[in-house]
């Protein structure tokens, strides 16, 4: 699995380049399934979930391979409708595949997504807007079979935001006779990114990054060359680490709109930030300054996504904090660990109280789910002695050379196996 061993106490300093997002390259892999031609999909990161949807990818008959970070998918082979259980299992987020092949094939079936590291992870609101699309869906004996002669393109008002539901919306509609509306459409970068890949392959879609977008759908697809934009929870991620060793970085490949509601709470913390271009620069105060009041929301608010990479750095504040998780049931697990560390955390719910100490001290920790694994990783940076943390599983999930990335700022820190 792997551990980091890492000697807190160093101030991170220099420059390190953001790698392509996680939840942007996903819903574009499975989007790949659509246009039966070629993807040419620049600044993929090698990341455990991009493995996992490549397998996906090639299950389903289609070709695949990697120049440096370039992922080149060719869907014109595909053969199946089908995902079996092992590959459905490796990735929570395979349900968005649901969507694409449906559109593909007219019919779908795929293993029925578990729970995970945190808590259930519900699909109705994905199951409510394709039955309203005309979509048959039996669920029984642990699968997901969906099928279709043709989508009755309709306005689907979702009664969450959901990131995967409107996803896999917009997949459905691309290529269905009609246009299709999603009210209370979530609106993350990602979702933007997802709409400008299928307009390059010459979907029309607009509205992506507001409440409402529109999907006219077009008969077919052809061959596209896409960039996936930088990853913002890995931004923050590096972020954080700079804010907690008092350091003073700039991270490149950015995108600070994107990033705005981190920078936000960081300047909040007393850090100073400049965004020029596609480079945020962080100076950090030797100790940050506590947050009153941090709530988790769908974008534009506070992603939870950066909860835990900022608890850490909360957990050395001059004061208290508070954190209010509201998207996610389960995702305080990094507090029984950072509290291993000496940090002073209460968890009630879905409320953290942060009572900030002067300096973490090091421990053997163990990492249980991703954001967890990067928050982990950061409060060792500060922590006195050594940290040892396991569970690096985790992290693969969304972090690619994280620890070349830290190391190269100045951190000691060194990864084994
Ligand atoms: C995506 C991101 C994840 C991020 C999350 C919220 C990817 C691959 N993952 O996950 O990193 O933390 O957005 O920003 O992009 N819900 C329902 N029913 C549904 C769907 C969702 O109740 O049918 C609930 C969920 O349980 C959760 C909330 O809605 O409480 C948000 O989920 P959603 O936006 O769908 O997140 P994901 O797409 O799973």
């Amino acid at each position: 699995m792997g551990k980091m061993i890492i000697e807190g106490g160093k101030r991170l300093e220099g420059l390190v380049r953001i790698h392509g997002s996680k939840n942007a390259v996903l819903p574009i892999l499975a989007a790949t399934v659509l246009n039966g031609g070629k993807n040419v999909i620049s600044d993929c990161p090698k990341l455990k979930d991009v493995y996992s949807s490549i397998e996906i990818l090639k299950g389903l008959g289609c070709g695949v391979k990697w120049e440096g970070s370039t992922v080149i998918v060719d869907s014109s082979s595909v053969s199946t409708h089908y995902i079996p259980e092992a590959l459905m299992r490796e990735m929570r987020s395979s349900i968005i595949f649901l969507g694409a092949i449906i559109a593909r094939c007219r019919k779908a079936t795929i293993s029925m997504p578990g729970g995970c590291e945190l808590g259930p992870r519900p699909i109705d609101l994905h199951l409510k807007a394709f039955r309203q699309l005309g979509i048959s869906v039996d669920e029984s004996h642990g699968y997901i079979s969906c099928n279709v002669d043709k989508i009755n393109c309709d306005d689907i008002h979702l009664s969450f935001p959901s990131v995967g539901a409107t996803e896999n919306i917009m997949l459905v509609a691309t290529l269905a006779k009609g246009t299709t509306t999603i009210i209370n459409a979530a609106k993350e970068p990602e979702i933007v990114d997802l709409q400008d890949y299928l307009n390059a392959a010459g979907a029309k879609i607009s509205g992506a990054g507001s409440a409402v977008i529109t999907i006219r759908g077009v008969e077919n697809l052809h061959d596209v060359k896409h960039t996936v934009i930088s990853d913002r929870i890995v931004a923050a991620s590096y972020l954080s680490a700079a804010a907690i060793t008092g350091g003073t970085i700039t991270v490149t490949n950015a995108i600070p709109s994107h990033i705005q509601p981190i920078t936000s709470v960081l300047k909040d913390c007393g850090c100073d930030i400049a965004c020029k271009d596609d480079t945020i620069t962080i100076e950090a105060p030797p100790r940050p300054r506590p947050i009153d009041f941090i709530r988790t929301l769908p974008h534009p608010g506070f992603p939870t996504d950066a909860q835990a990479p900022i608890m850490s750095v909360l957990s050395v504040a001059t004061g208290t904090s508070i954190i209010a998780e509201n998207m996610f049931e389960n995702r305080f697990k990094h507090v029984a660990e950072l509290n291993r560390m000496g940090a002073d955390i209460k968890v009630d719910g879905r409320l953290a109280v942060i009572r900030g100490v002067t300096r973490l001290s090091g421990a053997k920790i163990a990492a249980t789910d991703l954001r967890g694994a990067a928050a982990l990783v950061i409060a060792g940076l500060n922590a006195d002695g050594v940290t040892q943390v396991d569970g690096l599983n985790h992290l693969d999930r969304g972090y690619e050379s994280f620890d070349e990335g830290l190391a190269m700022l100045g951190a000691n820190i060194k990864r084994m196996g």
